[in-house]
Formats: structure tokens, sequence, C-alpha cells
């Protein structure tokens, strides 16, 4: 009896809950539009293969929903023509709460819904819309609970799900801390991933796997999450991924789980990290590596030599690391493809590059060579300095787009001069006035080592004989105690108490005494002071 009763109350809450789910969202409406292409704005364009591109721009309207039907301007021809109609549809700017399913076409789609206020999005999205192609949804509320596998499920066929054609999906700017495993099971086309701006601190297991199985990815960006660590089970299947971003993070050293990309990667952003120094081999074997930014980290003060050393290097910004003071420029000899360096706003002082060697490839390391910038560095205008600029190409030396440029600090003859305005040949035959070479400079007298060790020692010293004396008045003083008690007995019994509190009191009777001078005497002086004004 009981336990039949238990179970219809169980059975009665499962179809609850059921019903709930189901019904979750069939009660919002869409948005009412009687004439769409009057609100929002319309445009058709045919192109000479016959193709469509319509774009739908509802951005900014004050929609609370999107639209339950296609305007009719979109003919059912259009929309039934599969990828030979592109539709373009942008509800950004809006108050959409909630993304509703769209209505069916066949057509590839791009949907735009940023800065929509969105917190949620019923599942499936795109049951009617198979050729769904880009998702754009940043700068939203979405959080994990909003991403659910079945989002992203198409048409129902025979007996499974239909993948739908899914490319690119942009989540940055959203309120996401981890992902479902098989979050991307339905997307087996997807290529670029943004997740730039969330909170995935960590990468969890269920993240890292849901990340792992989307094993066409080309794009990846995790950049400014909070990131750590990249676990080592993340890349092995991502054989085609040419471009990742984890700049912004909290990375204290290269990842080593990105050396799995070496067949692959083609661009590096880790700038804006914590590294504060990175080591030689740390992109050893990232041989076909074309970009890579390694600017901006405030905490940056060594990249050892060989760091640089990566063949297929074609841009490198490394720039804006305020405590690096030096940089192998040697190490880019290896990249005979170089085209853009930015070493601007740096600390470095010098640069050594060495064109003793008489080598073809030496005498002009990077023919394709077009900017070069080394602003905002202070820089020490030496012969060094010079010859190591013309060899790689002074010519290329770039302005700031600021209008500064790369100036000389030291020495001080030639401070603030722009570098352009020199030569090496010039440089190293001026002879510069001794007064004005560099001192070196030596911290102040109390600060050198040998003073502090000696003042150590001194002070040591005052300390030991301050205890020996101490120790030398107390044992003064029990003897004197002792004599004093043994005196005692003998003879002075009447007077004992006030002959004990004579000796005990010696010392505060003696400064009461001296108080009482000086107070006297500070009473007389008045009187003095007092005369001779008189
Ligand atoms: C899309 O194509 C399928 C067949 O491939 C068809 O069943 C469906 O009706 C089409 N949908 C639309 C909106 O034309
Ligand atoms: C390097 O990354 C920083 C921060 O993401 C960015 O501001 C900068 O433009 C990037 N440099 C290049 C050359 O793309
Ligand atoms: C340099 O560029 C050329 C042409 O783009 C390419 O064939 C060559 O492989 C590149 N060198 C390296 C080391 O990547
Ligand atoms: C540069 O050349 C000098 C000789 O002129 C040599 O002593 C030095 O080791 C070289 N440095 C590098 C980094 O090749
Ligand atoms: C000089 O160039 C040749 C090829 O041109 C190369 O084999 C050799 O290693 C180079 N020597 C140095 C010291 O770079
Ligand atoms: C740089 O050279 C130009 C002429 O070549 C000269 O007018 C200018 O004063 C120089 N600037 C400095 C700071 O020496």
């Amino acid at each position: 009896m009981k336990h039949k009763f238990l179970l219809l109350l169980l059975a009665g809450m499962a179809l609850l809950h059921t019903s709930e789910v189901l019904g979750q969202h069939e009660d919002i409406p869409y948005q009412a539009v009687a004439d769409i292409c009057k609100t929002c704005s319309c445009q058709n364009v045919q192109d000479s293969d016959h193709r469509t591109h319509f774009t739908l721009d509802c951005s900014v309207r004050n929609f609370e929903h999107i639209l339950a039907r296609w305007p009719v301007e979109l003919t059912a021809q259009a929309l039934s023509a599969g990828a030979s109609t592109q539709i373009v549809l942008s509800y950004s700017g809006n108050q959409i709460k909630l993304l509703q399913q769209l209505p069916a076409t066949n057509a590839s789609l791009s949907l735009s819904c940023r800065h929509c206020r969105l917190k949620d999005l019923q599942a499936p999205l795109f049951m009617d819309v198979p050729n769904v192609e880009g998702l754009y949804l940043s700068w939203n509320e979405l959080t994990d609970d909003a991403l659910v596998p079945d989002l992203f499920r198409g048409p129902f066929r025979i007996n499974r799900y239909e993948p739908i054609g899914l490319r690119d999906l942009d989540l940055s700017h959203n309120l996401i801390a981890r992902l479902d495993r098989r979050l991307f099971e339905h997307t087996p086309h997807l290529t670029g991933l943004n997740l730039a701006y969330n909170k995935l601190s960590v990468l969890d297991a269920a993240t890292a796997a849901s990340l792992a199985a989307v094993s066409t990815l080309q794009r990846l960006d995790l950049s400014h999450n909070g990131l750590m660590s990249l676990p080592a089970d993340l890349f092995p299947k991502l054989v085609s991924l040419r471009v990742l971003d984890i700049s912004g993070n909290e990375y204290s050293s290269v990842p080593p789980s990105i050396l799995q990309l070496g067949k692959s990667l083609l661009q590096l952003n880790l700038a804006e990290n914590k590294l504060s120094h990175i080591k030689s081999g740390s992109l050893q074997g990232l041989d076909v590596l074309k970009r890579l930014n390694v600017s901006g980290m405030h905490s940056l003060r060594i990249i050892e030599k060989g760091f640089f050393n990566l063949p297929a290097l074609e841009q490198v910004d490394c720039s804006r690391n305020v405590h690096l003071e030096r940089l192998e420029v040697a190490d880019f000899l290896a990249s005979r493809n170089l085209s853009q360096l930015d070493i601007s706003r740096n600390s470095l002082t010098t640069l050594v590059l060495n064109g003793t060697t008489s080598n073809s490839s030496i005498q002009e390391p990077w023919p394709r060579l077009r900017r070069l910038s080394i602003a905002g560095n202070p820089w020490d205008c030496s012969c060094e300095l010079l010859k190591s600029l013309e060899l790689a190409g002074i010519t290329h030396i770039e302005q700031q787009t600021d209008g500064s440029e790369a100036r000389c600090e030291t020495p001080y003859v030639l401070a603030g001069a722009p570098i352009s305005n020199f030569t090496s040949e010039k440089i190293c035959n001026m002879v510069i006035p001794r007064k004005y070479r560099p001192v070196d400079e030596e911290p102040p007298r109390f600060l050198r080592r040998r003073y502090i060790i000696l003042t150590a020692i001194i002070a040591s010293v005052v300390v030991v004989i301050g205890l020996i004396i101490g120790f030398i008045v107390t044992c003064v003083r029990r003897r004197l105690k002792g004599t004093d008690y043994g005196v005692q007995p003998i003879r002075y019994t009447s007077v004992r108490g006030s002959n004990i509190s004579a000796i005990s009191q010696l010392q505060p009777t003696s400064v009461a005494s001296k108080f009482n001078n000086a107070h006297a005497a500070k009473n007389s002086a008045p009187a003095t002071t007092g005369a001779s004004h008189a």
C-alpha cells in the first residue's frame, strides 16, 4: 500500500518534471512583426551564379524575442535551395533573454545575437536549420547550464539526429566556467571556436574532453579566462589546429602541451601572461609556426637564448615587456622569412648581431623584412648597436603610429637624438668625451656589503660588552646585598627596618634628591632671569 503510494508520487513528480521541461518555453511568443522588412533592414542580392545573398538586420530594434518566420521577400524556393542561398541574420543589441528555435530553412545561415542579454538558449535551436554555418553569441550572460549538447542537434532522420553544419562559434564574453563533455557531438564541422573572456579558469576533465573531441578545429581562442595550465590530453586529436590564443591568462611558463601541435600550429598568442623567465626550448618543435606574440608581459625579465630559434617565423610581436633588458636577436637568424619584428617598448639597451662572419646569409639576414619597430627602448647608441641595426636593415625601421621614434638614451651627449640620425660609421668614429662616460654607479656607502658586515660585527660586539657589564653589575649587587645581610643579625637589630629601606631605596632617594635639586634650580632660575629683566 505504502509502496504503491510512493510509486504514484514518484511517477507524478516525474510527469510534472517532464511536462515542465517540454513546456518550458512553449508559452513564450515570438516577436510579432507584420511586415518584417519595414521594421528590420533587408537586403537581397542575386549574384551572377544565381545565388541569393539575403541580409536581415534586426539589430537594436528593442526586440524581446526573435522572429517566428522568414520575411516574404525570401521566397520558398530560396529558403529550400540549400547552400546556394546565404542568409545573414542579426539580432544584436536587443533584449532577447532566450534565443528560441529558428524558423525552418535549408539555406546556409549566419546568426548573430551579440549584446543581447542572453541567458538561455532553447534546445534544439537548429533542428530546422541544418545548414547553419556561423553562430555569434558574444557579450551575453550565458552560463554552463545554457550549453547542452541538444542545442546543436539537427533533424531526426531514421534513427538518429543529423549533425548540423556549424563551422564558426563565438561564445566570448560570457559566464562559461565549464563545458559539457558531449557539447560538440552534433557539430562535426566546427573549425573556429572562441571562448575568450569567460570563466574557464580550470579546464576540468569534461571541458578538456569536449574540446579535445573537435578534431576539425582550426582556431581556438581561450584568452582571458584565468587559465594556469593546459591539460596534456587536450591537443593529441586536434591535428588541424592552426591558431591558438591563450593570451591574458595566468600562465607562469609556456604550457608544454603546446608542443603537441608542432605539425599544424601557425599562430600562437602568449601575450599578457605572468611569464617572468622564458626557457630556451619552450617552443622547439613548432616547425611551421609563423606568427608569435609574446608582448605585454609585465613580469618578463629573461628570454633565454634559443627561444626564438624557430625556422618558419614571419611575424613576431615582442613589445611592451617593460622589464625585458636583453634580447638575443641572433636567434632570429634561423628565420629567413622574417618580415615583421616588433621589439618596441621594452627596456632594451643594445642588440648584438654579429657581422663578423662574412657569410652570405649574415650579409642580409632577413631579405623579406618589411617592418622593424624599435621605438620606446632606452637605447645605448653604441657602435655595436648601430652596426647590428644596419645589418638587420635600418631602412625598415618604422616610426610608431603615434609619431614617436627610436631615440638614444645614452651616452649623455647623444641623449634624445633619433637613432635614424646616425650611421655606424659616425658613431664608431666618434670620440665620446671622458667626463660623459658612464661611471660605475656604486650604491651609497652605508649600503655596500662590507659596510653592512662591519656594522653587524660592531653591533654584536657592543651587545656582548653590554651583557658582560650587566652580568658584572648584578654580581656586585648580589655580593653587596649578601654582606649586608651578614651584618644585620649581629648588631643593628633595632634599626633593621630603617636600614634595609635605606639600602633598597638608595637609588630612588638619590634620584629623588637629584630631582629635587633640579626642581629647586628651576624654581630659582625664573627669579634670576626675572631679576636680569628687571
Ligand atoms: C530541406 O531539405 C529536406 C531534404 O533534404 C526537406 O525534407 C526539407 O523539407 C527542406 N526544408 C525546407 C525548409 O525547405
Ligand atoms: C599581440 O597580442 C596583444 C594582446 O592580445 C595585441 O594587443 C597585439 O595586437 C598582438 N600583436 C599582434 C602583432 O597581433
Ligand atoms: C619561406 O617562404 C617560402 C615562400 O613563401 C617557403 O617556400 C619556405 O618554405 C619558407 N621557409 C620556411 C623556413 O618556412
Ligand atoms: C661575435 O663576434 C665576436 C668576434 O668578433 C665573437 O667573439 C663572439 O663570440 C661573437 N658572438 C656571437 C654571439 O656570435
Ligand atoms: C655560412 O653559409 C653556409 C651556406 O651558405 C652554411 O653552410 C654555413 O654553415 C654558414 N656558416 C656560418 C658560420 O654561419
Ligand atoms: C637629426 O638630423 C637632422 C638633419 O639631418 C637635424 O636637423 C636634427 O636636428 C637632428 N636631430 C637631432 C636631435 O640631433
